[in-house]
């Protein structure tokens, strides 16, 4: 009995945690997975692909040290969790014709995760 209480009380702790992320597996995933392209963090620049510092809620194409793909430039989006986690999914479905070449991540714990680690850079 007091096993099952307390396995409920674990499921009950860890739930939020989950459903907002968690910024530290993801930074690992970040790491892995965007960093041979992108930089974040004091003295990020753009490199092979933009820097992406306060990438949430930022409009597409709009740092000014990268030069972006028309597509990106005209896209018309703005970076809210939802529509970078679309991103991470399927890059090509968001903003069609984008140079992103990735072939993105499906797992949505995982998405979750790395958008914890981003929101990490918002400016306070
Ligand atoms: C193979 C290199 C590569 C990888 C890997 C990659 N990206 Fe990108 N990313 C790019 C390029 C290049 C662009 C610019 C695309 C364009 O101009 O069409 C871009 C653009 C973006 C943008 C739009 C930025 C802006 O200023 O509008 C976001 C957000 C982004 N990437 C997030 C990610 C995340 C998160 C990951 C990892 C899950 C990732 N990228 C993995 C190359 C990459």
């Amino acid at each position: 009995m007091k096993r099952v209480a307390l396995l409920t009380l674990a499921m009950i702790l860890s739930a939020p945690a989950f459903a907002a992320g968690d910024a530290e597996a993801g930074g690992k995933l970040f790491t892995k997975t965007c960093g041979g392209c992108h930089s974040i963090g004091e003295g990020a620049r753009g490199g092979f692909g933009p820097q992406l510092n306060g990438i949430i809620d930022r409009p597409a194409g709009t740092t000014t040290d990268y030069q972006y793909s028309d597509a990106m430039k005209n896209s018309g989006v703005v970076w809210t969790r939802d529509k970078l986690a679309a991103y991470i999914e399927a890059p090509k479905k968001v903003v069609s014709g984008t140079r992103m070449i990735f072939w993105g991540i499906s797992d949505q714990e995982k998405i979750q995760d790395i958008l914890a680690y981003l929101e990490t850079f918002q400016p306070k």
